[in-house]
């Protein structure tokens, strides 16, 4: 954590108890897993892993206003459930905070909905996003062994994952997670 920028561990700590907890087990998660398979830098993980949620609590109202504010694109999609901005508004702030580079943004920014053609880092955080040890469903601890095992298949399994939970509850998906499944069902 001391290896967090001031400005991002001064938003960290406006988070609930929880979703600090969460934050902090994605940002262990995403550490090791990009030591582990040599994605990018400790200092890239730690701030991808701490900036990922820095704006999950906010309101509908409020992401949409960052949005306008930072010029994040707003598709049909993110109209229609804002929440899905949490991760482009964060990925936008760290940029206009003169922190991070390009990989960490891209992360960031794709975190929720993944997307096609992402590197490493993003993957990464998107597997650890869904699989730390605070998350409960069937399956959970084998896409963890998986992630160490091999980031292509666990990238895999956790969009498929995360593609079935959405349609399970009647969701459209969003094109850049469909987009995502496409690349990995070639
Ligand atoms: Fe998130
Ligand atoms: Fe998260």
């Amino acid at each position: 954590m001391e290896e967090v920028p001031s400005l991002v561990r001064e938003r960290f700590a406006r988070l609930s108890a929880p979703r600090q907890a969460h934050v902090e087990r994605v940002a262990a998660l995403l550490k090791a897993l990009t030591r582990h398979h040599r994605l990018a830098s400790p200092e890239a993980a730690w701030l991808a892993g701490y900036g990922h949620d820095l704006f999950r609590e906010e309101s509908r109202e409020s992401l949409l206003a960052e949005a306008a504010r930072l010029g994040v694109a707003v598709g049909a999609e993110e109209r229609e459930e804002p929440i899905l901005l949490h991760g482009p508004v964060a990925a936008a702030w760290l940029k206009q905070a003169g922190l991070g580079s390009p990989e960490v943004w891209e992360a960031v920014a794709h975190h929720t909905t993944a997307g096609p053609r992402l590197g490493g880092l993003a993957k990464a955080l998107f597997i650890a996003d869904g699989v730390e040890p605070g998350r409960r469903y069937p399956g959970r601890e084998r896409l963890y062994d998986l992630a160490f095992e091999d980031l292509e298949a666990a990238w895999c399994a956790v969009v498929e994952e995360s593609a079935r939970y959405l349609e399970g509850r009647g969701l459209r998906l969003h094109r850049k997670m469909a987009a995502a499944r496409a690349e990995c069902q070639r």
